[in-house]
């Protein structure tokens, strides 16, 4: 074999070594969760302004919570992607239940319902803040669907 090409086969396998091999299961395992995480804490990052106007501590911006509502709508249909692999054998620092596995398609169909419900907020900014109210009610509520039988209580 060519000197150079061996050496150059040689690098490509030093840099994608560590890549394939460097992680434990344990450790992918944990990173799985701290993804599905962020996912979550992105999500809170858009409802939480929507949450101060609907408590009365911001003031209201219908195109704020336009904007807010429709991140959320996007973000949400991933909640089953990142959540995929099972990680339920696995000792690791998350509120996520075992349960998640056990009815995986349950559980998808409710990220697919609370997207829908942040769809439904977005368009109730056309129609003034009493119906952003009863949206933003319904949104909570398929927060609160899937967290009552899939997330640890705390
Ligand atoms: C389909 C299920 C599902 C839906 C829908 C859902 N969540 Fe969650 N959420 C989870 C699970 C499971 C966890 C625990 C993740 C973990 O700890 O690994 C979680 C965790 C969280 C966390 C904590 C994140 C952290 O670790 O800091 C927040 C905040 C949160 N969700 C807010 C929301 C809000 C707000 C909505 C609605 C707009 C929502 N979630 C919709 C399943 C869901």
């Amino acid at each position: 074999m060519p000197k150079l090409l061996f050496s150059l086969i040689f690098s490509a396998l030093l840099i994608t070594a560590p890549l394939t091999f460097a992680a434990s299961d344990d450790e992918r395992a944990q990173a799985a969760a701290e993804t599905r995480q962020g996912l979550l804490k992105v999500v809170v990052s858009y409802f939480g302004p929507i949450l101060g106007m609907v408590r009365q501590q911001l003031p209201y911006d219908g195109d704020v919570v336009k904007n807010n509502a429709e991140q959320i709508a996007t973000l949400l249909p991933m909640i089953p992607h990142v959540f995929q692999r099972d990680t339920s054998a696995f000792d690791l620092d998350t509120e996520a239940l075992d349960s998640i596995w056990e009815d995986y398609e349950d559980f998808s169909e409710k990220a697919a319902a609370s997207a829908q419900a942040a769809s439904n907020l977005a368009a109730a900014t056309a129609d003034g803040q009493g119906a952003v109210m009863k949206a933003f009610g319904a949104l909570g509520g398929s927060c609160k669907a899937c967290h009552d039988n899939y997330r640890e209580q705390n």
